[in-house]
């Protein structure tokens, strides 16, 4: 598939075929998406949980279980659900162990490319904390690109997925134990193959036009 026609063909699946599972291989490269996903000065403020089992995705029915019955089925029949969760802190802890892997991984020359670095990712933080006061909406952002990577890299890998705002985080919080690891979930993205009878599948997919999105200069 070129780009295009994964583009067209990318629609939010809303049946999955039960028992229908993703190759090992295919999930390692939707996981790679996320583990390499960019985020403003590499703040990476996110964490992945992933069921691959029946008894996985039926802790993860807990986020729709009261008020998103709707979304049920998809995450009990998908092959794997990735709960996309976010930090509840940028601590000081978090901001070191990225710039300790970034040392690892060999992104500095000497010590004052690595100093330079982290004034600067410390400086952003503060700036998003402190005079903008939207830390917490700044980290969630990121997390949404990496929700976008994983369904664009599903689409190419032919793998149909659904991502989930109608969710309730506090349930799914406390089933996954997210919030004492300093977590809370985000969103779900179900993935899998589709169902013969997914209505959504046949639909015509819908935007508004070109000239109302871009403007050209
Ligand atoms: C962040 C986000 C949250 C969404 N939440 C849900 C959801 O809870 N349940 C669902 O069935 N579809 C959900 N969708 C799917 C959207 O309704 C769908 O992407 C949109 O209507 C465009 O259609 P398409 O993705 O098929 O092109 C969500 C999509 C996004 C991007």
């Amino acid at each position: 598939m070129n780009l295009s026609d994964i583009v067209d063909t990318r629609y939010a699946t809303k049946a999955f075929e039960a028992g229908r599972t993703l190759p090992q291989a295919t999930v390692d490269q939707l996981l790679a998406v996320l583990h390499k996903s960019p985020s403003s000065v590499n703040s990476q403020p996110w964490h992945f949980v992933v069921a691959a089992t029946p008894e996985g995705r039926a802790r993860m029915t807990r986020a729709t279980a009261d008020r998103h019955p709707y979304n049920t089925q998809k995450i009990q029949d998908a092959s794997h659900v990735i709960a996309l969760c976010v930090r509840t802190e940028m601590d000081a802890a978090h901001l070191a162990g990225i710039l300790a892997a970034e040392q690892r991984d060999g992104r500095f020359a000497d010590e004052a490319a690595r100093a330079g670095t982290d004034k600067a990712r410390r400086g952003f933080v503060d700036v998003h904390r402190y005079d903008l006061r939207d830390l917490q909406h700044w980290m969630t952002h990121q997390v949404y690109l990496a929700l976008g990577g994983l369904l664009m890299a599903a689409a190419a890998l032919g793998v149909d997925a659904t991502p989930m705002e109608g969710i309730d985080t506090g349930p799914l919080d406390l089933e996954l134990g997210l919030r004492e690891r300093g977590l809370t979930s985000v969103a779900l993205v179900s993935l899998g193959y589709r169902s013969a009878q997914d209505f959504n599948a046949a639909l015509p997919k819908s935007r508004l036009s070109r000239e109302e999105v871009f403007t050209f200069l």
